[in-house]
């Protein structure tokens, strides 16, 4: 039974992150006519309410979306983020936050598909609501890592897969990468996004060296973090990797991380980190 529950960290720094690189890279698929498939294995409930008990027990988003809310001095790219959260909501307040897939709905367009897949039976029922009537949505429910594998490669040939679990099962870090390595032989061009939490800085590592070893190329991580990192309880940074990114991800990223590192950083210790992983050619960059 999944115990996990995204209303309570709804618009904390770590979907800020996300939803930023969900966004840009979606602005860069859709820039081609040619239509695209966005698979979505970990989906959510689509959209919370920050009024909620469970997102005011936390107030995780008080240290995410809130403090982007009204700076005047936002990176183009954030304000173009920040601008389809206010779209989601129904005033200038802040009272809700979007999920990736209504985020990726927004950019994606008529010819373009969404396989949804959400585990939780409460949050895909919702999910279900929120798309009802949607043919190009396809909301299933069940289990995302194997329903990725089901659709590859896309009919499409072109496409994104957002891998975003909760990490509640330990077993989440090794199965983002099974998943990506058996996805990625059969469709190599395709972009994929893997959300990462550090809690404990060694399963990064871990993870790192897998997806290293795993000899697949064209690999970058963008690390935002808010605390440096400790050996107590909590989630303290967080990051994406993505495998083939869009040409000047990169470049956009070395300017809106050290802003967010800044802005959202807790007394002072905002970090950040981007890296390539692995080059053009499968191998580690030196
Ligand atoms: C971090 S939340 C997803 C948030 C969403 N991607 C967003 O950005 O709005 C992770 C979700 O994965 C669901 N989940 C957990 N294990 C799953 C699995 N194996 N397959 C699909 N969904 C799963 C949980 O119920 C939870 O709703």
């Amino acid at each position: 039974m999944l115990s996990y529950r995204h209303t309570f960290h709804a618009g904390n720094f770590a979907d800020v992150l996300k939803h930023l690189v969900l966004v840009r890279v979606l602005r860069y698929l859709t820039r081609k006519d040619k239509s695209l498939c966005y698979i979505d294995t970990h989906a959510g409930a689509g959209g919370y309410l920050l009024e909620d008990p469970q997102a005011q027990k936390t107030l995780e988003f008080t240290n995410g979306i809130a403090k982007l809310w009204t700076r005047d001095d936002l990176p183009g790219a954030l304000i173009d983020y920040r601008r389809l959260v206010r779209a989601f909501n129904d005033s200038d307040d802040l009272h809700r936050y979007p999920g990736s897939p209504w985020l990726a709905a927004q950019l994606l367009r008529k010819n373009d598909r969404l396989c949804l897949f959400e585990a939780h039976s409460t949050d895909s029922a919702l999910l279900q609501a929120a798309f009802a009537g949607q043919r190009n949505v396809r909301v299933t429910t069940g289990d995302g890592f194997q329903g990725c594998i089901g659709l590859m490669p896309p009919l499409e040939r072109r496409g994104l897969v957002l891998m975003d679990p909760s990490y509640e099962l330990k077993t989440d870090y090794q199965a983002v990468v099974d998943t990506l390595l058996k996805a990625h032989r059969r469709f190599a061009t395709g972009v994929y996004a893997i959300w990462y939490p550090v809690v404990e800085r060694n399963r990064i590592e871990v993870l790192e060296r897998s997806v290293v070893a795993s000899g697949i190329p064209r690999v970058q991580l963008f690390e935002l973090g808010i605390r440096s990192d400790s050996r107590g309880y909590g989630m303290t940074a967080c990051g994406m990797l993505v495998v083939n990114p869009p040409w000047g991800l990169r470049d956009e990223m070395e300017l809106l991380l050290p802003y967010l590192a800044n802005v959202l950083g807790e007394a002072g210790e905002g970090h950040y980190r981007i890296r390539e992983l692995v080059g053009d050619q499968a191998g580690p960059v030196r």
